[in-house]
């Protein structure tokens, strides 16, 4: 194949895999898609870290809280897994290095956040704070 060619190809493969994957309404801003190659690797790291046995095998809580919704800065889960305060065991750079720590992060943002209650049209409209 000309090296034109091959590039129209991978263009073109980028462009259905990206209409593909990402479920319409389900990207609520810029992420990663699950083709993003840091954040496939991420998930990787995610699970043999052994992040999953307490967060969760999508970074939705269990032992731990829950660590896929509402993914915090990287700094701050840089911090903490680091140096953790409470039961969760401390990761130094040299189990898990800040670049596979970021590869994690992208794996985390690139998961799908859930549909705010809003916007789902078949979920009748109850007002909360004057329910009784
Ligand atoms: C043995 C269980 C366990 C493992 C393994 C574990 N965690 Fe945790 N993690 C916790 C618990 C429990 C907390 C809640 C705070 C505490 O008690 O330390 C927590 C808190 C966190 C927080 C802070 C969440 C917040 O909302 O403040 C982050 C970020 C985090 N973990 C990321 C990770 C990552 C990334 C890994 C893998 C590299 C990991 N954890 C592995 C148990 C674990």
């Amino acid at each position: 194949m000309k090296p034109g060619k091959v590039a129209r190809s991978a263009a073109l493969l980028v462009c259905v895999l990206a209409a593909g994957i990402v479920p319409a309404g389900a990207q609520t801003r810029p992420m990663p898609g699950p083709s993003d190659a840091h954040a496939r690797h991420g998930h990787e790291l995610f699970l043999q870290n052994g992040c999953y046995l307490c967060h969760g095998t999508v970074g939705q809580g269990g032992v731990g809280p829950a660590i896929g919704v509402d993914v915090l800065p990287f700094v701050a889960i840089s911090n903490y897994v680091r140096a953790p305060s409470g039961e969760m065991p401390p990761f130094s750079t040299r189990v898990l290095s800040d670049t596979d720590l970021q590869d994690i992060y992208a794996y985390l943002i690139s998961l799908p956040q859930p549909q705010a209650p809003d916007s789902i049209p078949l979920l009748p409209k109850v007002d909360v704070a004057g329910a009784h």
